[in-house]
């Protein structure tokens, strides 16, 4: 089975080699070839057929929302597409909007996207100018979601690759803008994905790091018995002073925190196109500022820090 009609691998080889990787191509196709590919997921073959279909559905409304429900949960979101509206569980326009204006433009940039999801802010990262924005999640119904949208979008500079960071050829310092948003806290091991982040980047790039965060001034880290927010893989929960030792330790300089916020259930809710339960859920009814294991409710930080 093929996937050239949902993937261009010459599209990806040349935009690499364009860029400075001219390895990358040779070390990747047949990797993502595989994960691209029924022997991966047993769902593949029915996302690879709604991508297959969209364009032709473009004119018939029902049959292309129809379609892109059947790539649900949507977690990441809003997009527009062809009047098709997709209320994914996430306001990720409202995190964007946070950090847009509090990191370096992104004009004229190499971005490495770490933990890209669906792929909708590698795409809000290609509005602001980014020469090429490489997108990397091993999660395939995301890449699939993000090869939906873009079947629309057709946005040439922009790719999302079924690739771990761990797995990823060296980057080789060629990034300017590195970010990892939501990826820090599902790490068993927080320091050595700095660290590698930091190999992705060249000399004066910038890392832009998003992440929960636990209340407090002092410096610590805790890691949750059980679930956290319900959520399984969540290893390691640092208060803001550990998290800027956490980037110090692994060499980033001009740490800054750029902004704060306490995710509602505005911003994180269930909808039609991801219609599992979501934060609410995962918070006691009696006291929301606490989940439901007892934990404080999510805190997250945009962090900044540029490599040396
Ligand atoms: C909470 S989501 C965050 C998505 C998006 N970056 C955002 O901020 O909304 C975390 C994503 O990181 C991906 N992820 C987890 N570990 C990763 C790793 N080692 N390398 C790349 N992506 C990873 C997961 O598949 C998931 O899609």
């Amino acid at each position: 089975m093929t996937t050239g009609d949902i993937f261009n691998f010459d599209a990806l080889a040349d935009c690499l080699i364009s860029i400075g990787l001219p390895d990358w191509p040779d070390v990747l196709q047949p990797i993502l070839r595989s994960r691209l590919s029924a022997g991966t997921h047993g769902d593949f073959e029915r996302w690879r057929a709604i991508v297959v279909a969209l364009p032709e559905a473009a004119s018939d409304q029902e049959q292309l929302r129809e379609l892109l429900l059947g790539l649900s949960p949507w977690r990441k979101g809003p997009f527009s597409i062809e009047g098709i509206e997709i209320d994914a569980e996430w306001r990720s326009d409202w995190k964007w909007a946070r950090l847009a204006n509090a990191i370096l433009p992104l004009e004229d940039r190499k971005v490495l996207d770490v933990g890209c999801g669906n792929g909708y802010y590698a795409l809000r990262m290609s509005e602001a100018g980014a020469t090429i924005v490489i997108g990397i999640d091993p999660t395939l119904v995301y890449v699939m979601q993000f090869l939906a949208v873009n079947a629309f979008h057709r946005d040439p500079r922009t790719f999302v690759l079924p690739l771990r960071l761990e797995e990823a050829p060296p980057a080789r310092n060629l990034f300017d803008s590195t970010f990892s948003m939501g990826v820090l806290y599902h790490q068993r091991s927080p320091i050595d994905h700095l660290q590698r982040l930091r190999t992705t980047l060249r000399a004066g790039g910038q890392l832009v790091l998003e992440t929960l965060y636990m209340p407090g001034e002092e410096s610590f880290a805790r890691t949750p018995g059980g679930r956290y927010a319900r959520m399984r893989n969540v290893w390691l929960l640092p208060t803001i002073p550990e998290l800027t030792t956490w980037l110090r330790r692994t060499g980033y300089r001009d740490i800054q925190v750029v902004d704060q916020s306490i995710t509602t259930t505005d911003e994180q809710r269930s909808t039609a196109w991801m219609p599992f339960e979501s934060l609410r859920e995962a918070l006691d009814p009696d006291d929301p500022s606490r989940t439901i294991e007892g934990w404080p409710a999510p805190h997250r930080v945009v962090v900044t820090a540029i490599s040396p």
